[in-house]
């Protein structure tokens, strides 16, 4: 140390080079004088001071890394094959414990995320992971983050991403998806009828009362017709509406 340091004196402004180390704002740097911790914690960000040849240091990106869990195979509680696969966000937030409880805080996390999606997965049915994927990611990052702390690291938030079904099985589920879809259609349209023939039966009834309604509606669909087709319509004279004022017209008399 001593010598170091004489060193360091006798070479002062080229040494300065050596001494004087830069970190960026997002950036810790966790050094280890002769194999030890240094204390105070991680150094940064800005400028920090070593020691050459005695101490050695690391940098550690302290900013929020995502990454793409790989779809995971998991067979679900009710015995069927999903692929699911996720993404997880992370940050370094204790850095000297990122480099001093693990080797590889990266790989470490990718690993853990894996078997972490395959364990919850595991215990939920296939309805359950289609319909609850909000709680699963919750319980997915609780888990991580608790697994990760003695890193440093922090688990902010896993979503998952993709669940994919076996083939035949999506075809079973759209084709039972269609199957309701056209039965309910079925019961609407049937229930549409029902109102409609009510409505019709009613209209009958009012018409029955009265034979001069019918006389009416005789003459506005005439006059609807000519409305709408712009052309000359011959028809016969309205014999009923002469027999009104001469006796009472049979039902079978109406015709056009
Ligand atoms: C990081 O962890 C170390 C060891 O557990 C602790 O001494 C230090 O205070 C922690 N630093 C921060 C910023 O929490
Ligand atoms: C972790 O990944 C980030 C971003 O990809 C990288 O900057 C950092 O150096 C990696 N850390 C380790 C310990 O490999
Ligand atoms: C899935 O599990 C939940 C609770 O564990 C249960 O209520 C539900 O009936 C199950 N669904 C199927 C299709 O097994
Ligand atoms: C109807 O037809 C007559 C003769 O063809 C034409 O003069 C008239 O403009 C038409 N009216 C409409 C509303 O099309």
């Amino acid at each position: 140390m001593i010598l170091s340091l004489l060193l360091i004196t006798v070479t002062l402004p080229f040494s300065l080079c050596l001494i004087i180390k830069v970190v960026q704002e997002y950036e810790r740097a966790v050094i280890f004088r002769l194999g030890r911790l240094l204390s105070g914690g991680a150094k940064g960000p800005g400028l920090f001071c070593i020691v050459p040849c005695i101490d050695s240091y690391s940098k550690v990106d302290m900013r929020t890394v995502s990454f793409d869990v790989p779809p995971q195979e998991v067979l679900t509680k009710d015995s069927v094959t999903v692929a699911v696969d996720a993404v997880v966000y992370f940050r370094v937030q204790n850095a000297t414990m990122s480099i001093a409880n693990v080797e590889d805080s990266n790989r470490s996390t990718k690993l853990l995320a894996q078997t972490t999606l395959r364990n919850v997965l595991g215990t939920k049915n296939l309805s359950e992971i289609l319909s609850e994927r909000e709680s699963i990611s919750h319980l997915m990052q609780s888990s991580l983050d608790e697994a990760t702390d003695p890193w440093g690291v922090k688990v902010e938030r896993v979503e998952v991403k993709d669940v994919r079904l076996p083939v035949q099985l999506q075809r079973a589920m759209a084709a039972e998806a269609e199957a309701t879809r056209e039965a309910r259609a079925k019961v609407i349209a049937a229930e549409g009828e029902q109102r409609a023939s009510r409505a019709l039966k009613e209209a009958a009834d009012v018409m029955c009362e009265s034979h001069v309604a019918l006389q009416l509606r005789y003459l506005q669909t005439l006059s609807t017709i000519s409305a709408e087709k712009n052309s000359t319509i011959i028809f016969p004279l309205p014999i009923d509406l002469l027999q009104n004022f001469v006796s009472r017209p049979s039902p079978d008399k109406i015709h056009l």
